[in-house]
C-alpha cells in the first residue's frame, strides 16, 4: 500500500487488483448499521411524503421502447428529488395497483445534495464514521471506516471526481423491474469514459429479490458503443445514438478482443450482498439485474462519479449539470462556500 492509500484509508492493493481485473468490487460492511438505518428511514419518509397530485406518473425503465423517458420530469431531475414508478405498478387502464410507497422504482437524481442523510455520505464533516481510521479494510470491527467515497475515489486514481447523479432504487416486492445488460458509461458518458458507480445495499440483495449480476472483465473488452442522450433537434425526449468518441478509458489494458455485445451471457456472476455492502462498478462493465417477484424489497442507494479533470462532458448527455456544477467529491472550502448559498436558499440543507 502506498503512503497515500494508507493515509487516506482507500482500497488495499488486493482490492484494487480485483477491481481492475473484474471491473467490480464488493466491499462488505462499508456502511455502519446506524448509517444504513438512517438512509432507509429517509427513503421511507420520501416515499410516504411525496405527492401524487402534481406527479406526471412517470415510469422508469432502461429499455429503449419506454415511452416515459423523454418527458421533462425525467430530463430536469438532475438537481431535484423526483419519483419514478415501476413499469408494472399500473393496471391496463393506467390505475396504480399498489400504494404509492410500494409502487416507486426509483428516487433521483440529486439526493447527494438535497437530502441531508444521503448528502452526508459525501460530506466528511457530516459523517465521521466513514472517515479512514488507518485500520485494514474488512476488519470485523472497523471495516466501514475505510470506505469513505473520497478515499475510494483517490485510490482509484481520480484527480477531480464529481458525483453527477444519485438514486435510491427500490426494486419493489412482486413488481420490481428487470434491468437488461448495460454499461453505466452509456448513460453517463465522458470523453474519454470515466464513470464509476458506487452501489450501496440498504437491504440484503439476493438472487430471490433481484440482486445485480456482473460479467467479470467485460470492462476491458466491451466498448461503449452507444450513448443515451437528449434527442436531436425536432424530437423530444431522449434517444440512443452511436458513440463516435472514445469507447474505453485511457489505458493499455482496454480493447484487444472484439467480442460482440451480449456475448458470454452465461458467465454472469451473481452479486448477492448483505445490507451495508458497497459494490464499485466500472463504467464499461456489463451488468444487469432480474425482476423481483418475491415478497421482499431490495432498496439500494447508488451514485456515480466521473473524472472532472481532463475529460469532456458534453451537452448531448441526458443529464446536464446543475447551476453549481457536478458535486465535488474532494471538497475544498471555496467550493463548499460557493455551493452552500444555493442549497441554503432552497431550504434543503
Ligand atoms: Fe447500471
Amino acid at each position: 500500500m502506498s503512503a497515500e492509500q494508507a493515509s487516506t484509508g482507500g482500497l488495499t492493493p488486493s482490492q484494487l487488483a480485483d477491481f481492475w481485473r473484474d471491473g467490480y468490487l464488493v466491499i462488505p460492511n462499508a456502511l455502519p448499521p446506524t448509517t444504513v438505518e438512517a438512509l432507509l428511514a429517509e427513503t421511507h419518509k420520501l416515499l410516504d411524503d411525496f405527492s401524487l397530485s402534481d406527479h406526471p406518473m412517470t415510469r422508469f425503465s432502461t429499455g429503449e421502447k419506454s415511452d416515459h423517458v423523454g418527458d421533462d420530469y425525467f430530463l430536469s431531475s438532475g438537481d431535484k428529488i423526483r419519483f419514478f414508478f415501476e413499469e408494472d405498478a399500473f393496471s391496463p387502464t393506467g390505475e396504480l395497483t399498489k400504494p404509492k410507497s410500494r409502487a416507486i422504482n426509483k428516487i433521483g437524481h440529486y439526493l447527494h445534495a438535497l437530502s441531508p442523510p444521503f448528502a452526508s455520505l459525501l460530506d466528511p464533516a457530516r459523517n465521521p464514521d466513514l472517515l479512514g481510521a488507518g485500520t485494514s479494510v474488512g476488519s470485523a470491527a472497523a471495516g466501514h471506516k475505510e470506505s469513505h467515497p473520497a478515499a475510494v475515489a483517490r485510490a482509484l486514481g481520480f484527480k477531480d471526481p464529481r458525483c453527477l447523479q444519485s438514486m435510491v432504487i427500490c426494486k419493489q416486492p412482486e413488481i420490481g423491474g428487470a434491468v437488461p445488460p448495460h454499461q453505466d458509461s452509456t448513460f453517463l458518458y465522458t470523453d474519454p469514459p470515466s464513470a464509476v458507480g458506487f452501489w450501496y445495499a440498504l437491504e440484503d440483495a439476493t438472487a430471490e429479490n433481484g440482486c445485480l449480476s456482473f460479467l467479470p472483465g467485460s470492462h476491458r473488452w466491451a466498448p461503449v458503443r452507444q450513448r443515451f442522450v437528449r434527442a436531436a433537434d425536432g424530437k423530444s425526449g431522449t434517444e440512443f445514438i452511436d458513440n463516435t468518441g472514445p469507447r474505453f478509458p485511457v489505458g493499455d489494458e482496454y480493447g484487444g478482443n472484439n467480442l460482440e455485445w451480449g456475448a458470454k451471457q452465461a458467465d454472469y456472476v451473481m452479486g448477492e450482498v448483505k445490507a451495508g455492502s458497497l459494490i464499485l462498478i466500472h463504467g464499461n462493465l456489463l451488468h444487469k439485474s432480474e425482476r423481483n417477484t418475491s415478497q421482499k424489497g431490495r432498496i439500494i442507494y447508488t451514485f456515480h462519479v466521473i473524472e472532472g479533470e481532463g475529460t469532456t462532458y458534453d451537452e448531448r448527455n441526458w443529464l446536464q449539470p446543475p447551476a453549481e456544477g457536478f458535486t465535488k467529491v474532494y471538497r475544498t472550502e471555496d467550493w463548499i462556500q460557493s455551493t452552500k448559498k444555493r442549497w441554503t436558499t432552497e431550504g434543503l440543507r
